[in-house]
């Protein structure tokens, strides 16, 4: 019988340059117990196929996908196997992905190691995210062209740039959309959508599920509103509360909206 091998023996069987990076740990970590599961992986940028390789031994019920802009020898890279179809296309490119998706339907694992350029990350996640399964998994390798301008990353303004880092920083919020106490808060597209996000170095993993747990601490985005909720139920004293909280304090969180939104005028962050 042989025997079964980790995903660090296999990468080192085809000399995968992920183990050099340090990425093949934390790949092994959220792998390792879905392994023997029948799903359909998706990795963007396939160059020598060496990962689509490693994939391919390591997921053995699976189908490996892999999409690259240059033509791919599938001979020459020893790809012609039976679970990895290999497709030429851009990453960024909406109708090749419309297609892939048509084809697919769904990815249980989505791997970006295509061309590490901020709008190619950000425009592939908008348009793969939709395609991902429900406790699916979106990785992004390399993230540290986020702060290369040469890569239109932004190495001089690390907050507020509109780097692909900073892209996935944002969508931390998104777990907790329903925390933010402004009442003139508007939807993100990708809120309840996202139940974990994990940064590793020059990494991220995303988890795609429904996260709609209401919030303990304000209705419809306002703190206002719970607690006057909370205190006329406690008390019949509706007229007070009304007062400090739907007046006082209403007028106090519109002041600080007006406040922030002036300020992110003046500094250009709209
Ligand atoms: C780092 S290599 C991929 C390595 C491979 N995943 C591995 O680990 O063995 C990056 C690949 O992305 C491809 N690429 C670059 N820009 C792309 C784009 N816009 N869409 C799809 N693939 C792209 C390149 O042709 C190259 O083959």
């Amino acid at each position: 019988m042989s025997e079964i091998k980790n995903l660090k023996s296999i990468a080192e069987i085809y000399k995968s340059d992920k183990i050099e990076h340090g990425y093949i740990q934390n790949y092994e970590s959220y792998f390792e117990k879905i392994r023997d599961e029948k799903l359909k992986i998706l990795e963007i940028g396939i160059a020598d196929g060496k990962s689509l390789l490693t994939w391919s031994d390591y997921f053995k019920k699976s189908i490996i996908v892999g999409i690259d802009i240059h033509k791919i020898d599938i001979a020459e890279k020893k790809l012609d196997r039976n679970n990895i179809e290999v497709h030429r296309g851009s990453q960024s490119d909406k109708s090749f992905i419309e297609e892939i998706i048509s084809k697919y339907k769904e990815f249980d694992i989505i791997i970006d190691d295509g061309s590490h350029l901020s709008k190619d990350v950000k425009k592939s996640f908008e348009l793969l995210f939709p395609a991902l399964k429900d406790n699916g998994l979106y990785i992004v390798e390399d993230m540290q062209t986020s702060y290369n301008h040469f890569f239109g990353g932004n190495p001089f303004d690390l907050k507020y740039s509109n780097s692909h880092m900073n892209f996935f920083k944002n969508l931390t919020d998104r777990l907790n959309y329903q925390e933010i106490a402004n009442p003139f808060y508007i939807k993100n597209k990708y809120d309840g959508k996202i139940t974990n996000i994990s940064f590793y170095h020059n990494m991220v993993f995303l988890k795609k599920g429904e996260n709609n747990q209401l919030s303990s601490e304000v209705i419809n985005h306002s703190y206002e509103n719970m607690k006057f909720k909370e205190k006329t139920n406690r008390s019949g004293n509706h007229f007070r509360y009304f007062i400090k909280y739907k007046i006082f304090y209403k007028f106090f969180t519109l002041i600080l909206y007006i406040y922030n939104l002036v300020k992110r005028i003046i500094l250009l962050r709209i």
